[in-house]
């Protein structure tokens, strides 16, 4: 089954009708930076003042360990519970508890990898992909120490993985497909989907990084059809944190350390230790960020007189992230276009509603490290270098060191701050 909107290109607009001031006025860093150009949100994202403020409220009010019988301590639970139910709403979990909490994406994938590698037996073929986020590939590689074999999901010559690629990969043997959602690196999004169908059906199962797609669109879980899924909070507009979602049979089945008197049920069993309570709060304020603006979209489009639900508030703004992200797509290529720039990834502006605005690209004859140094001269933030995906960088024809420079935006950016990096840009190509 096709997730719903994610490689869909109906109902995909322009920036038009975009409430971008309102926006924009949610995120205090933006207007506390004077005209600095944040352009490094896959990076890491700027948070809403409501995600501040939830953070400031547990620190203040109830900054002390759960589980007690104090009401101070009976607040944490509470929030803990809250958090994770928000989260379950943005992924559309069936269960609460098959999301868990924790530092990072990449501690998250190591855990299932480690579990994993504990229970190969005779299925014991991974697939990892050439597009991936190293965190995606280095630690299943790692699990080759347990007897693992891995096999290589390569990317084509149109900068894209193609499900067609995987599935002679796939056998009796394979157990699990780890695999992005979106590439962190140029931006193309994946038919996980298609892949998920086409792993269930040789038995194995799917494990999607969903860290770079989690601040451009709607995330289901359940339409996806996926196993493990995985995301990073400073990604999508809440402090540094990770999460987890995992089917819960399969969480339940998985082999994790817990001290004996923790149950080996999740979300505790995957939870070993204590989280940053703080960051799951702000994670908690992060979806209400979005419900939110979803409501307002909702009441300012006058789609219906009857409030949204949770999750359909959550899957308008998301859709209408997506569709506005969709202009500055355009917009951005344009201005690439412009400076004679090499875009890595899908750069066809009849194809964009299979990449997010994360783009990827070189300037002729001047080197990444120059070009985004003389934008971080002009109050420009983006980056360069290989985007800890230095296989894909291979792939391009690119040297891993040296890399690309790769601007990354998301929906609290503008049309004009493209244009004044158009502008940067070129200044940059005739002076260089
Ligand atoms: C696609 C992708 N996967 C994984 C990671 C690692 O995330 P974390 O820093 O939460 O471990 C990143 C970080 O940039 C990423 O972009």
């Amino acid at each position: 089954m096709q997730a719903e909107g994610i490689l869909n290109a109906e109902g995909i607009s322009a920036t038009a009708n975009f409430p971008i001031a309102t926006v924009r006025d949610a995120f205090p860093a933006l207007n506390r930076t004077s005209g600095f150009i944040f352009f490094d949100n896959a990076a890491g994202a700027q948070i809403p003042q409501i995600v501040f403020d939830a953070v400031n409220h547990h620190l203040l009010e109830c900054n002390v360990q759960r589980g007690g019988r104090y009401a101070k301590s009976r607040e944490v639970d509470a929030m803990i519970v809250r958090a994770r139910q928000s989260v379950a709403d943005l992924v559309n979990a069936r269960d609460p508890d098959e999301i868990a909490f924790g530092m990072n994406a990449t501690s998250f994938i190591r855990l299932v990898s480690l579990a994993i590698g504990q229970t190969l037996g005779a299925r014991n073929e991974i697939v990892v992909t050439e597009m991936d986020h190293e965190a995606n590939v280095a630690t299943w590689l790692a699990s080759e120490r347990s007897g693992a074999k891995l096999l290589w999901w390569k990317v084509r010559e149109d900068g894209c993985l193609h499900v067609g690629d995987l599935i002679p990969l796939l056998s009796s043997k394979t157990r699990l497909v780890a695999c992005t959602l979106t590439s962190n690196a140029i931006g193309s999004i994946v038919d996980v989907a298609a892949a998920a169908t086409a792993a269930h059906a040789s038995g194995a199962e799917i494990f999607i990084d969903a860290v770079h797609y989690g601040p451009h669109g709607l995330i289901d879980v359940q339409a996806l059809d996926c196993d493990y899924l995985v995301c990073s909070g400073y990604k999508i507009f809440a402090p540094h944190m990770g999460f987890l979602w995992g089917r819960r049979k399969l969480l339940q089945a998985l082999p994790t350390f817990r001290e004996d008197f923790i149950p080996d049920e999740p979300p505790g069993k995957i939870e070993a230790g204590t989280f940053i309570y703080e960051n799951v709060a702000g994670m908690d304020a992060a979806v209400l960020y979005l419900e939110d603006l979803g409501n307002r979209l909702s009441a300012a489009d006058k789609l219906s007189d009857k409030p949204l639900s949770r999750r359909g508030a959550l899957q308008r703004a998301m859709t209408r992230i997506r569709s506005y992200e969709q202009g500055l797509t355009l917009e951005m290529l344009d201005v690439l276009n412009g400076c004679r720039a090499v875009v890595y990834g899908i750069a066809d502006t009849n194809r964009t509603y299979q990449r997010v605005p994360t783009l990827c690209f070189n300037l002729p004859n001047i080197a990444p490290a120059r070009v985004t140094q003389e934008l971080a001269r002009r109050n420009i933030g983006v980056r360069d270098g290989h985007m800890y995906a230095p296989r894909l960088m291979k792939r391009l024809g690119l040297a891993p060191e040296s890399g690309a420079v790769r601007a990354s935006l998301v929906h609290y950016n503008t049309r004009e701050e493209v244009r004044e990096f158009g502008s940067a840009l070129a200044e940059i190509g005739r002076s260089c």
